[in-house]
Formats: C-alpha cells, structure tokens, sequence
C-alpha cells in the first residue's frame, strides 16, 4: 500500500478499512519529518498526562497498531487495547509488552465491569464513531472516580473538516466535544491544542528541512491565534476529563 485506502461508505465499515492498511498504518500517517512531528507531539501530551500519576490500568480506546499502547507501558502502565480491527490488534499484540487486546467497538456497550480503569486515553478516533454519547458515556462508567479520560477530538470548526469530506465521520466543535465530557460526569480538567496547519503542509514537510519551516510557520500561526489552552483553529485537541 503506498496511499490511504478509499473511505468506506459507511460508518460500519471503518473496521475493514484500518484491517486493510493495518500494516502500513504507522508509515503513512507518520513516516515522514513533517507527519512524524505532529504525531510525536500527540504521544507526548497523552504521556505526560499519564506520567503524573502513579501507573495503574489504562485503555486505549481504538488502540490502532499500538501507537499510544508502547508509550504507556514504558511508562509502566498495564494496557488494555480496544479496537474494532482485528489487524490493528495483532501488532499491539506482538509489540506491547503485557497488554490485553480486545476486539470491540466503540458506540456500543464496552465489555468492562464499571470502574475498571484508572485512565483511559483515545487518539484519532472518535471521529468514526457516530454514537459518540454512547462512547463517552461508557468511558465514565469503565473509569473509576478520580480516574482521567484524555481523549483527542478532531475540530469541526477548523480546516480539518475539508480532509473528511465524502467520509462518514462525525466531527464535533471543541464546546460540544467538553460538554460531551461535561454532562457525562468528566471533569475538564486541562487542553492541549493540537496543530493548527492544514495537513497537506505537514505531508509536503516530508524531509526535516521542510519539515522545520512548517514547525517556524506552525509558532507564527499559533502566537497570533493563542497559546496552548486556545483551540481556535486547531485541528484538534486533547480534552482530559477527571471522573467525578
Ligand atoms: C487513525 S487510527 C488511530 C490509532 C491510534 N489511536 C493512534 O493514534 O495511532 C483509528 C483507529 O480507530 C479504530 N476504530 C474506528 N472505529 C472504531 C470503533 N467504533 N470502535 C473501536 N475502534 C474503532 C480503527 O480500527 C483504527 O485502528
């Protein structure tokens, strides 16, 4: 595979989609100076999040090949991946050392006792999942009280929504994605904006030269539409949720 598979036409479908580029998921989405930048950024967020407390158990919700996952256990926390692509789980399976994959969806009630998580963190997923109350409702009840949801939200309200045309996606606005939070018992707690240049910028950065003008641009852009807690224009944002 040497580009993105065709969408499905359905929300149902995502499934067979991730299965057919499981194995080439990492190198084409994060392969090249430019992509591997704002992917790194991502991870780095979500792990400092983690590494404020004490390790426990952690799902990744809509793990993919495992990413986030390898991030974590080094950090010590004990991985529970969930995921609706049986290709995506067997890398997690192979490479991160004493998960527990599971083969679910989100949108759909979790097979998890309530309170089983001390965090549960989700990247680059809920915009595949159209019933995201119930996704997010089921984050609460997994996550015991004190626990932290850090869940990354692509922005509707930003240049993002021009790269999921056709696709069938649910994207959300950065006040609906924390009322989502909100009025299911998570707490925002902290945001961390995500970048705010379009994709293609971040694709032509293919080589670190290139890929250090767009980090200069990505600074200019951000010093004139706000620091690290404003979402204006950002691609996306992790939003940690405390459980009440
Ligand atoms: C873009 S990948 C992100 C993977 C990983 N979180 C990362 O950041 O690299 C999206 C993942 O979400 C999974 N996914 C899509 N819809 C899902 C659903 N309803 N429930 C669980 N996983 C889902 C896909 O199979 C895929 O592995």
């Amino acid at each position: 595979v040497t580009s993105l598979p065709v969408w499905p036409r359905e929300n149902a479908d995502w499934a067979r989609y991730f299965d057919t580029y499981a194995a080439d998921y990492e190198r084409l989405s994060f392969g090249s100076a430019g992509l591997a930048y704002v992917g790194a950024r991502e991870v780095d967020v979500i792990a400092a999040e983690l590494r404020s407390r004490a390790p426990g158990r952690v799902l990744d919700a809509g793990a993919g090949s495992g990413r986030v996952s390898r991030a974590l256990a080094q950090l010590g926390w004990t991985v529970t991946a969930l995921d609706v692509s049986s290709e995506m789980l067997r890398r997690v399976g192979r490479d991160v050392p004493g998960s527990t994959t599971v083969q679910g969806a989100l949108g759909r009630p979790l097979p998890f006792a309530d309170a089983s998580f001390d965090a549960i963190v989700s990247v680059r997923v809920l915009k595949y999942v159209d019933a995201l109350e119930v996704a997010i409702g089921e984050f609460a009840r997994v996550l015991r009280p004190g626990g932290i949801a850090a869940i990354e939200f692509t922005n509707r309200r930003s240049l993002a929504r021009f790269g999921y045309r056709d696709a069938p996606t649910r994207l959300v606005s950065m006040g609906e994605a924390q009322r989502l939070l909100e009025d299911r018992g998570l707490r925002v707690v902290a945001r961390h904006t995500g970048t705010r240049l379009p994709q293609p910028v971040w694709r032509w950065a293919r080589d670190p030269a290139r890929a250090r003008a767009a980090i200069a641009c990505e600074r200019v852009v951000a010093a004139a539409l706000g620091g690290a807690n404003r979402v204006v224009g950002a691609r996306s944002a992790v939003i940690v949720g405390a459980r009440v």
